[in-house]
């Protein structure tokens, strides 16, 4: 299973990927996050060393090669070896594995073209057994869909918090990836205190969001002093069990 997430910026995307991450390792599944936000900050809600994992970014001769950029061209070519990247930019920490996309080298155009070809083809070519999931955090907005970065994946899921400005955003998020035919599209609400809230996001988006994130202290004192997310899921309205399953069953639906 392969689930990215999009959303507005600050909306809760990393924060959902981690406790999602948090309650996929409980349930014993073997679980690979991928962070290529430009900034990344999914190790640290992880509680896993930012230090310790090489950001793919890094390795821009590399990642030149492995996406067959020849020099002096600004074509690359469309095979990729991405095994063996799988296993040498990978930490294992914490009962996850965690890989950092890195921040972005700006080529010619303004776009992180190797690493989002290499993370497009890794996507697309990675094998999974039953067991595993692929959690893919990523920057705000819709580049990564005009790009067609997340094309390979099963799953989007929109974080979407109750206000107008973030339903715009998520609204236009679910439009690209149906462009870009992603096979399941879900919006999950986030900062969602009420019965009110419920109502307005359910009314603005035109469907029911399939899970609602309560506004927590805790999560927000966790983020203020560096400490990872998991661990206080029982103050969540049990919304990260709850969201797990509906992926699950909508995986299994198909
Ligand atoms: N349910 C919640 N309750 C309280 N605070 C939250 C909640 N969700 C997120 N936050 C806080 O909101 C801030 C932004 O969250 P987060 O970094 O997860 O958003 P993001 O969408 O990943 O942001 P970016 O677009 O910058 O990647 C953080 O300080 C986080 O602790
Ligand atoms: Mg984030």
């Amino acid at each position: 299973m392969k689930i990215a997430i999009s959303g507005k910026g600050g909306v809760g995307k990393t924060t959902i990927m981690a406790l999602l991450a948090a309650e996929f390792k409980k349930q014993g599944r073997d679980v690979l996050v991928i962070d290529a936000d430009p900034s990344p900050h999914m190790a640290q809600s992880l509680g896993i060393r930012p230090g310790g994992v090489t950001p793919l970014a890094d390795m821009t001769r590399l990642l030149a090669e492995r996406a067959g950029k020849t020099p002096g061209s600004p074509f690359y070519q469309l095979n990729p070896k991405v095994n063996d990247l799988l296993r040498d930019f990978m930490l294992e920490e914490q009962g996850y594995r965690l890989m950092v996309l890195g921040a972005i080298q700006k080529a010619e155009g303004g776009c992180a073209c190797p690493e989002n070809h290499v993370l497009r083809k890794m996507l697309k070519k990675m094998l999974l057994d039953a067991n595993e999931v692929v959690l893919l955090d990523m920057e705000a907005g819709v580049e990564h869909l005009g790009r067609g970065t997340v094309a390979g994946v099963d799953q989007l899921l929109i974080v979407v918090i109750p206000s107008r400005s973030s339903i715009r955003t998520a609204l236009k998020i679910k439009q690209l990836a149906d462009e870009v035919r992603i096979p399941r599209v879900s919006f999950v609400g986030n900062l969602v205190l009420d019965k009110e809230d419920r109502i307005f996001l359910a009314g603005g988006l035109g469907a029911e969001p399939i899970a609602f994130f309560p506004d927590s202290r805790t999560l927000r004192k966790a983020e203020r002093q560096g400490n990872a997310v998991a661990g206080i899921e029982a103050e969540l309205d049990r919304a990260p069990e709850i969201l797990a399953r509906k992926i699950q069953e909508q995986v299994q639906a198909v």
